[in-house]
């Protein structure tokens, strides 16, 4: 180890300690990557890997049997991905080094064998698990459904009691809930990562899905489809409760919904009111009152 490496370990020794007797213990790679090395690496490694995988917003992180069996399915596709990843490199390895030699093989074979018989048995095998998930979702309506509207930009939640929650969906942990969901002008996107997949909210159209939350808690929520200027702000809520809680707190959302300002107010996306200043000052400049 030269000099400026030790200086950097002694360093490292007084900050962390605890990692840096951690990094000791790793294998040395027979010497050819000092621990510092070992540590950045490591860093990020562990950053690429953990961070991808957890956040409000990470389907990675499911909470749920819906959202589980998409990032099974995520993982199943990142494993094949890397599995042909593999094989491709190493085919170019392999054809690089024979090339000098002048390897006798047959070009129909490879052409059929890795061309056409492989992609296609590694395709249809991905796309028959990938249909798995959206085979299991409900296709017709259901009863006791919570209907959900979307609205530029908010959402309305109507449970089957008549109650009204907006930009937040209350429902009970540890039990499937159906959803309805629909729109009242163009077209968004109903997502809570953690619980499961994106469903179009369609003007004129319902489509459903079946979700379950395995544990009280928060559960971010967004609007994913482009909808208009105030789409980045259509972020939403799900609170899934214990059941016994449930229904009071339900009723206790309701009424501060029903508090709250006129929903039609919450149109006013921030970015929609810097328009229409402008407008109203370009207006005026303009001279048309
Ligand atoms: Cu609603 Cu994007």
């Amino acid at each position: 180890m030269n000099g400026m490496a030790r200086q950097r370990d002694a360093g490292a020794d007084t900050d962390i300690p605890g990692f840096v007797e951690f990094c000791h213990d790793l294998p040395t790679h027979r010497g050819r990557m000092s621990c510092p090395a070992k540590s950045f690496a490591g860093a990020i490694a562990a950053t690429l890997l953990l961070g991808a995988c957890s956040g409000e917003l990470s389907t990675l992180d499911p909470a749920g049997p819906a959202a589980s069996r998409i990032a099974t399915l995520w993982w199943v596709m990142l494993g094949g991905a890397f599995v042909i990843l593999l094989g491709v490199m190493g085919t170019a390895i392999y054809a690089l080094r024979s090339a000098a030699k002048e390897r006798n093989f047959s070009t129909r074979k490879v052409l059929i064998g890795w061309g056409l018989a492989f992609p296609i048995a590694t395709l249809l095998a991905l796309m028959a698990v990938s249909f798995l998930p959206g085979e299991l979702l409900p296709r017709s309506p259901e009863e006791n459904a919570i209907r959900a509207q979307a609205h530029q930009w908010f959402w309305t939640f109507d449970y089957p009691g008549g109650e009204r929650t907006i930009d937040v969906l209350h429902v009970p942990a540890g039990e499937e809930f159906a959803i309805a969901i629909t729109s009242e002008d163009v077209i968004h996107s109903f997502w809570i990562p953690r619980l499961g997949g994106k469903i179009d909210a369609v003007p004129g159209k319902v489509n459903h899905i079946r979700l379950k939350a395995d544990r009280p808690g928060r559960y971010l929520a967004t609007c994913a489809e482009y909808c208009g200027i105030g789409h980045a702000h259509m972020r939403f809520e799900a609170l899934a409760h214990r059941p016994e809680d449930y229904a009071a707190a339900l009723t206790a959302a309701t009424d501060r919904a029903a508090a709250r300002a006129p929903v039609l107010e919450q149109r006013d996306a921030p970015a929609a009111l810097v328009i229409e200043e402008w407008g109203d000052y370009l207006l005026d400049w303009l001279g048309i009152t």
